[in-house]
């Protein structure tokens, strides 16, 4: 298998290379990230060196037609997994031009030039243009009911309704030119080489820092939480069995108010930490003003991939928050290293707007 990944330094797509380059011993993989803020190499400074073999990076731009049409031609894809996007809510709002720019306009590139790619080359039904996109275009729920893969697209920040509009291009061409392409719409994941800005390495960090931990709103929003190893799994499991046209939502089961993940977190950072009840982590808790269009509840319901293709999440919530932790302790190397300058410009933007006594 030759395949293309897009977005490939990030945190789900460096995780997605590491783990099949271990489960898919003859595949190879070409890696195009433009290493924006969000891009580290430094997630792949652990690769064994047999695996390094098998990863081959290009320092690149979705949007660059050029550049994309280069390494089709050069490297002869039998599939693509698009990951690079513009993936923070809470920048999406101070400045969503970048979000319509790389989701929307980039999106739109790679399509193109896998279409034509795919046409020069008689048409291969074998050949898959998987598109990972997310739970958040279906907008919010109330208390019951859950997202299935026919659910209305209502997206609220300009986040998701850029990866609504790159959804529907994804949909057009398989119906308008019969691009077997495929959608996967996931919950909210967590794992090493989160990218501090997300709720759980954001307080992971702040706390073993003795920062203050902030919390939107009355902390009552619910997500559903699913380790990255089973999205990686999952992904898999569909580029190899997914039917072309199809989209599968993919969930953990594991519906979580943020409040309720932030004291989990606190109690483990409290005994990783020997913190005692003075100096708990807990203290570090702030209530601030809430995310503007702030999405009250997502749930999944991950029925179809189960049935149709096999996959369920093997990780407990628990468990596997717990290994995260103890991975940003054992990595604080790596935490230092991603937080450039333009991450602490970051924090002190997002964090004062929502307080000006925010230090
Ligand atoms: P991320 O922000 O950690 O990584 C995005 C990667 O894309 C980075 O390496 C970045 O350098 C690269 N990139 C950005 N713009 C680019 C461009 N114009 N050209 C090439 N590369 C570019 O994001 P993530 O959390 O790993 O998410 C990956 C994908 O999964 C996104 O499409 C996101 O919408 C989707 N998703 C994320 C989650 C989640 O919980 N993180 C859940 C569901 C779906
Ligand atoms: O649902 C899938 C989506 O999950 C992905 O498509 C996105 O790329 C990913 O970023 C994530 O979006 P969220 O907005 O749900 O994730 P975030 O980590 O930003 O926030 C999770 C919840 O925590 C949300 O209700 C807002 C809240 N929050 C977040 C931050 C950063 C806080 O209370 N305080 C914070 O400082």
């Amino acid at each position: 298998m030759k395949l293309l990944v897009t977005g490939g330094a990030g945190f789900i797509g460096s995780n997605f290379i590491q783990y099949t380059l271990a489960q898919r011993p003859g595949w190879h993989i070409v890696n195009l990230d433009a290493l924006t803020y969000a891009g580290n190499l430094a997630n792949f400074d652990n690769l064994p060196l047999s695996h390094r073999q098998r990863h081959h990076f290009i320092k690149g731009d979705i949007k660059d037609k050029t550049l994309l049409t280069q390494i089709f031609s050069d490297y002869n894809f039998e599939a693509i997994i698009n990951f690079a996007a513009e993936s923070h809510v809470d920048r999406s709002i101070l400045g969503p031009e970048a979000f319509v720019e790389t989701n929307v306009l980039g999106t739109f590139r790679i399509l193109e030039t896998a279409k034509c790619f795919w046409e020069k080359n008689q048409k291969p039904n074998t050949f898959r243009f998987l598109h990972v996109s997310t739970d958040e275009v279906y907008g919010s729920l109330g208390k019951e009911g859950y997202f299935k893969e026919t659910s209305p697209y209502d997206p609220s920040s300009p986040y998701s309704a850029s990866k609504g509009a790159s959804d529907h291009f994804v949909s057009a061409y398989f119906r308008t030119y019969g691009l077997p392409t495929i959608i996967t719409n996931c919950s909210n994941n967590y794992g090493p080489y989160q990218f501090p800005e997300k709720l759980i390495p954001l307080m992971i960090i702040n706390s073993i820092e003795q920062k203050p931990l902030p919390v939107y709103g009355d902390g009552k929003n619910v997500r559903d939480w699913l380790y990255v190893h089973d999205h990686c799994e999952a992904l898999l499991t569909v580029i190899e069995r997914g039917i072309p046209g199809e989209t599968y939502n993919i969930g953990g089961n594991s519906e979580k108010e943020n409040i309720e993940i932030i004291s989990q977190l606190c109690d483990l950072l409290d005994e990783r930490l020997n913190r005692k009840k003075e100096n708990s982590s807990f203290q570090l808790i702030r209530f601030v003003p809430d995310r503007p269009g702030h999405d009250r509840r997502y749930a999944i319901d991950a029925s179809k991939i189960k049935k149709e293709l096999g996959w369920q999440p093997q990780h407990s919530f628990e468990k596997a928050l717990t290994k995260t932790v103890d991975w940003y302790l054992q990595h604080l190397d790596w935490v230092n290293k991603v937080k450039s300058g333009e991450y602490r410009q970051w924090v002190k933007l997002n964090y004062q707007n929502r307080d000006q006594r925010w230090g």
